[in-house]
C-alpha cells in the first residue's frame, strides 16, 4: 500500500498511512524524515514492533541516546526506555509510573539535548495515560510583537533537578552530578529547518537569566499559559501498536495520570544530535 500523510490538527502532527516501520525502502525513508521535520509530530499507527525494530528504525534517523537513569533500560537492548508502571520483584521496570507528568521538553537540562523521540505503546491502562504535544514554533511565531521583544535574545535556566521534585521523583546525588543545571536561549533557532520556537516548558524551566525573579516568574508565567492554548495542543489517545516521533527543538508534551491499579508499558528510543551539529541552538 502507498504511504500518506493526514493531518491531525490544521498545523502539525502529521499521521503516517500505509507505513509498516520494519520495512521501509531508503525512498519511503526519506520521505518519512521530510514529514518529520514538517509535521514536527508524527504517528504510525498498527505497527509490530520487536525491540530490535524499534531499534533499527529510530537508527536511521541517527545515533541512539543511553539515557542516564540505566536501571530503566531494556536489558537487551540499552537503546531502549522503559516508560512505565509496572513492577517486577517490587522493583520498577521504568520511568515515570502512573503519575501525571508535566509539560517538558525531554532533555532541556542537557547542553546537547535528543533531536527527538519515538514511543511506542505495548501495553496500555483502560483509561487515562493520554499525551499531550504543544507545537512550540506555531507559539512563538503568534506571540505579541511586545512579548517578542521581551524575550530574544535571552537565556533561561533549566533544571532536571526542578523536574524531578515536581514530579516526586526520587534522584540519586550521582544521576544530579550528571545534570547540572544548563542555560539555552528562549528562542531556538531549528538546527535543520531554521524554524523558531520557543525552548522554555513549565516542568524544567526555572528562571530567565538577567530579570529579577518577579519579572522573571512573570514573563514565564504569561508564556506558559500561552503555549498551551487549545490551538497549539494535539492530544494523542493511545491504542496498542501506536509510535509516535516528536520533534525535541520544536514541541513540548505531558501526559495525563492513569489508574495505579492498570499497567501500562511505553518503549522509547532518543535519538542523538548529529556530531557535525556541535553548537545546535
Ligand atoms: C517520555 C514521556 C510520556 C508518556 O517518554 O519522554 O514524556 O506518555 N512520555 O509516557
Ligand atoms: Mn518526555
Amino acid at each position: 500500500m502507498a504511504f500518506g500523510i493526514k493531518k491531525l490538527t490544521p498545523h502539525f502532527v502529521g499521521e503516517m498511512t500505509g507505513v509498516d516501520m520494519r520495512k521501509l525502502d531508503d525512498a519511503t525513508f526519506a520521505a518519512v524524515k521530510r514529514a518529520w521535520r514538517e509535521n514536527q509530530i508524527l504517528v504510525f499507527r498498527g505497527q509490530h514492533l520487536e525491540e530490535e525494530a524499534l531499534v533499527e528504525f529510530s537508527q536511521r534517523f541517527g545515533a541512539l541516546e543511553t539515557h542516564v537513569r540505566t536501571e530503566y533500560l531494556s536489558t537487551e537492548h540499552s537503546e531502549i526506555l522503559y516508560v512505565s508502571n509496572i513492577k517486577k520483584g517490587g522493583r520498577a521496570i521504568g520511568i515515570l509510573s502512573d503519575h501525571e507528568v508535566g509539560w517538558h521538553y525531554d532533555q532541556i537540562y542537557l547542553t546537547q539535548p535528543a533531536v527527538g523521540s519515538c514511543l511506542y505503546a505495548v501495553k496500555l491502562p483502560s483509561a487515562g495515560g493520554s499525551t499531550y504535544f504543544a507545537d512550540m514554533s506555531r507559539a512563538y511565531e503568534t506571540l505579541p510583537a511586545q512579548m517578542k521583544n521581551k524575550i530574544d535574545g535571552r537565556k533561561a535556566v533549566q533544571s532536571y533537578d526542578y523536574f524531578n521534585q515536581y514530579n516526586s521523583v526520587a534522584t540519586s546525588s550521582e544521576q544530579k552530578k550528571k545534570t547540572p543545571d544548563v542555560e539555552h536561549p528562549i528562542v531556538r533557532t531549528h538546527p535543520m529547518t531554521g524554524r523558531k520556537a520557543l525552548y522554555i516548558c513549565p516542568g524544567m524551566t526555572t528562571r530567565i537569566v538577567g530579570l529579577s525573579e518577579d519579572e522573571s516568574r512573570t514573563i514565564l508565567k504569561t508564556l506558559f499559559d500561552w503555549c498551551v492554548q487549545p490551538e497549539f495542543v494535539y492530544r494523542h489517545d493511545w491504542q496498542y501498536g501506536d509510535a509516535v516521533m516528536w520533534d525535541n527543538a520544536c514541541t513540548m508534551h505531558r501526559r495525563d495520570p492513569f489508574d495505579e491499579k492498570s499497567e501500562r508499558l511505553m518503549k522509547r528510543t532518543t535519538i542523538l544530535p548529529p556530531a557535525e551539529l556541535s553548537v545546535p541552538f
